[in-house]
């Protein structure tokens, strides 16, 4: 091998990282962007992928979805990137797809999503509805009663995923009471002629889709409203352990989240995770959903690039379908028939220290389903 030709291969991996660490998504995108880093920072501390470090090539698209297209059309053309992990909305995420289709890049999702969709170009490593919702959703009706009163931000999202649970409901011979959307930067008043529409229509649950900021802002207005979540919690796939710290773990107890991943949850994957977060980060911070998967999808990304050793999507792409990997939720893996991982089913209820007991899991991880094809399967109904 010529001089030249070594230093090449010495060369580090250049990796994109595209998570607003500003604006109203912060809160929650800026803990994927801290699960990203631990993950890099321990794959080089452990001398890098074939011994070539991984580089972030890191920017701030500050919750703004053209910031993210633009961003990632950097990336991947200016840059000379493949590889992109990044977005936390489903909007964010939808305005990034046409540039990493058209560039052919490799875009690794890392958060729960409204399920229908699938690109040769994404590798989705978030719940799907058939590993969050149905679940929520019996174990809702079976509680508390079948009265659901919809509560979101107001984009692709939080609408696509109350369809979804509507149909769930009405199966479950339910119904919707109410259906309610604010802005995506709401503010804590936009939720008080909400909160006044909840009492009047007495529902059994609300069902939140809120995201950001504004899911502080919608607990906090409950609170001061006087709601009791013993009577009347408020059910979510998206309120994480960071969400319950920025609005105070006594607004948050009682209340209920779907998830494949709580940081309280047993195992010696977890427990050198969370010490590791807690290490780099402080001690009083959580992790959650959201920077587990982006933990755990740069792990699989480096198992597949120490065999392929080329990040050429084409590349890749083939290798990272069908890995698996002892994440801290548990073993997950990469379905690919679907590119979505298989991840665990689990709903939690937030306790007074502002984490999650566990009240129900699956045994393993759950087969993405992400066109809900098993619920049109004779028995499933
Ligand atoms: C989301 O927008 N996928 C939470």
């Amino acid at each position: 091998m010529s001089g030249l030709d070594e230093q090449v291969t010495n060369e580090p991996w250049r990796v994109g990282v595209l998570f607003s660490q500003s604006g109203f998504m912060a809160l929650i995108e800026d803990t994927q962007f801290r699960g990203t880093m631990i993950a890099i920072e321990e794959i080089n501390a452990n001398g890098g992928i074939n011994g070539r470090e991984l580089q972030p090539v890191i920017y701030d698209p500050a919750s703004d979805n053209s910031l993210f297209r633009a961003y990632a059309h950097r990336m991947l053309s200016k840059d000379g990137l493949s590889t992109i992990f990044g977005c936390y909305t489903s909007s964010s995420r939808k305005a990034v797809l046409p540039v990493i289709e058209r560039l052919n890049g490799l875009l690794w999702y890392p958060t729960l999503y409204e399920g229908f969709e699938y690109s040769p170009n994404v590798i989705y490593t978030g719940a799907a509805p058939n590993q969050n919702s149905m679940a929520l959703c019996e174990y809702l009706t079976e509680r508390y009663g079948s009265r659901f009163y919809f509560v979101g931000s107001d984009y692709v999202y939080p609408r696509e995923s109350n369809r979804i649970m509507r149909e769930l409901l009405q199966r479950n011979g339910g119904e919707v009471v109410g259906e309610s959307y604010v802005p995506l930067n709401s503010k804590r008043h936009d939720f008080n002629p909400i909160m006044r529409d909840i009492k009047q229509a007495q529902p059994d649950v609300i069902f939140s889709t809120v995201v950001g900021i504004g899911t502080v802002y919608l607990y906090q207005s409950f609170n001061d409203f006087n709601l009791d979540p013993k009577q009347t919690p408020i059910a979510s796939l998206t309120t994480t352990e960071a969400e319950i710290q920025a609005m105070g773990s006594d607004v948050g107890e009682g209340h209920i989240t779907a998830a494949p991943y709580f940081q309280s949850i047993e195992g010696g994957s977890n427990r050198a995770f969370v010490e590791r977060y807690r290490r780099r980060y402080g001690d009083s911070e959580s992790t959650n959903m959201c920077a587990e998967a982006a933990y755990f999808q740069v792990k699989i990304f480096a198992g597949a690039l120490e065999m392929t050793n080329s990040l050429q999507t084409d590349v890749l792409r083939p290798m990272v379908l069908g890995q698996s990997f002892e994440a801290p939720q548990g073993t997950v893996s990469i379905d690919p028939r679907c590119s979505h991982a298989n991840v665990w089913s689990r709903i939690g209820k937030v306790n007074r220290g502002g984490q999650f007991e566990v009240v129900q899991q699956s045994l393993s991880a759950v087969n993405a389903d992400p066109y809900l094809v098993g619920m049109m399967r004779p028995g499933m109904a």
